[in-house]
């Protein structure tokens, strides 16, 4: 496939709504300062909705000030980037309507068609760019998740693209490979000898996984209500996470060589059954309790009504394939929990044989391998050292941490935290899509999470109750300990 042509225009479908303006105008803007935009390149931001084209810009200025804050907008450069902007109200469902896109573009070769639109309105934008011609070969559609509800909707949903776009030109979004922090999981395994030899069930015990939230579901719920921490995070998010730590070396970093490696991790993910479902599973939704030091509601009375959605799931997950036979993967997400975790643990096997006097193995703390992507962004290897000091009959041995703060160590006048979408828009730029999720893949991660959906009809599991600010429900720790391991808390 030859290269993709560099993108001269992007449409942003949905371009008056919380996404855009929280993340992808401020993304945008972020990209002309460091001057990564193409010379000419146009924005044009659709949405229903009559708006002056003055009011339009006020709210994208407002937007890019509260995201570039403690720092002030610069002026030479908003007024680069406000001459790139435009608004257009047009209901993008209709091909008829999109002539006034077409005009806005002004004769852009390869634009980009930006959907931050709700997931049902996919299928009826991706066919009127089809019927109004707007959809080139040079084109690309970039998607959020979710791309549908389960296999059979995503499946509707990528067979429509598949009649417009061919796949190199659709980027299905997770903004978490667009984080740094998880872009370095690449580098960490593939950049350093040492930890590949070791990374297998010969001398790893087990993985953990924790994407944890402060955040109720709040406003949220008429969409979250619908999905459920296991369709919200797990599909997406969490595996995408698991993918990365356990996948096989890709050749190369190119975009296939990448996602297939990641596509034969989804297929060995041993599937739920109905009996699995209550050993290896727990979901959870928050009850009032307190969070961040102040009350808070339970998610029904956030919702208005009782609901059988889970705000927490915690998993047990076999990989079955050589590599990680025996090494149990076990993953938790949820609202309202403690504190704002991302974290990957990789813990280590002890020693075989302990040589230190009478202390036994079990004494000897084992290596783990600890990465936090947020919000702290550290990584710290466990090691056992000798604590400084006489003593008598042996040796007194204590855990500490070798420890890289990428924070402090890429720190400087000028550093800033990235927002994982300004990474991602300028690969669709570039047309590369290797940080993107491919059709395969998104349908094998719905065929696995469809598989523990059903386990949990099957066994007819609600949801537990936990307090809001809590861990999850008391079976979340069962779970583990079931296996004689315990979260890291
Ligand atoms: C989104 C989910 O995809 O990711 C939200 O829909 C969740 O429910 C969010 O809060 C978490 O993203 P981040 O970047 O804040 O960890």
């Amino acid at each position: 496939m030859a290269k993709a042509p560099e993108a001269d225009a992007i449409v942003l479908f949905g371009g008056a709504g919380d996404l855009a303006l929280r993340m992808l105008f401020p993304s945008l803007y972020f990209l002309d300062a460091d001057g990564f935009l193409p010379e000419g390149f146009r924005i044009i931001a659709v949405a229903r909705s009559e708006l002056a084209a003055e009011d339009f810009r006020r709210q994208v200025r407002e937007a890019v000030e509260t995201r570039a804050r403690p720092v002030a907008v610069d002026e030479a450069v908003w007024s680069r980037f406000a001459a790139r902007l435009d608004y257009r109200a047009v209901d993008a469902t209709q091909a008829g309507e999109l002539k006034v896109v077409e005009a806005a573009l002004a004769g852009a070769r390869a634009p980009i068609f930006y959907l931050a639109l709700s997931p049902s309105l996919y299928i009826g934008v991706c066919q009127a760019l089809w019927a109004s011609g707007l959809a080139t070969p040079q084109s690309r559609i970039v998607l959020e998740k979710p791309i549908g509800q389960n296999l059979e909707s995503s499946r509707e949903i990528n067979a429509a693209l598949a009649e417009v776009f061919e796949e190199e030109q659709v980027f299905r979004i997770d903004h978490y490979l667009g984080k740094e922090t998880v872009q370095n999981l690449i580098a960490l395994r593939f950049a350093n000898t040492l930890f590949e030899p070791l990374w297998n069930n010969l001398t790893i015990d087990h993985v953990q996984i924790t994407v944890a939230e402060t955040e109720g579901v709040g406003e949220r719920w008429p969409y979250y209500d619908e999905y459920g921490a296991l369709r919200d995070m797990v599909q997406n998010h969490v595996l995408q996470l698991l993918c990365l730590v356990a996948m096989e070396p890709p050749s190369d970093m190119d975009a296939d060589s990448l996602r297939n490696e990641k596509v034969k991790v989804l297929r060995s993910l041993r599937p739920f059954t109905r009996h699995e479902a209550g050993q290896s599973s727990v979901r959870g939704q928050y009850v009032a309790g307190v969070a961040g030091g102040e009350a808070v509601a339970a998610y029904e009375a956030e919702r208005g009504q009782p609901s059988a959605t889970e705000t927490f799931v915690a998993l047990r997950v076999d990989i079955d394939n050589w590599r990680w036979a025996g090494v149990p993967f076990f993953l938790r997400t949820g609202k309202r929990l403690p504190e704002r975790r991302t974290q990957i643990a990789i813990q280590f096997k002890g020693v075989p044989h302990s040589i230190f006097g009478g202390q036994a193995t079990t004494d000897l703390t084992a290596n783990r391998l600890v990465i936090d992507l947020q919000p702290d962004e550290d990584i710290e290897l466990l090691l056992m050292n000798k604590a400084p000091g006489l003593s008598q009959g042996g040796m007194r041995l204590q855990s500490l941490p070798l420890s890289l703060s990428l924070l402090k160590a890429y720190s400087g006048p000028n550093s800033r935290r990235r927002i994982a979408y300004e990474r991602l828009i300028l690969d669709v730029i570039h047309g590369d899509n290797a940080l993107f999720v491919r059709r395969d893949e998104v349908e094998q991660a719905w065929r696995w999470v469809d598989g523990v959906a059903e386990a949990w009809d099957e066994a007819a599991m609600a949801p537990r109750p936990y307090p809001a600010g809590s861990w999850g429900p008391a079976g979340a720790f069962a779970l583990i300990e079931r296996a004689g391991r315990a979260w890291y808390e």
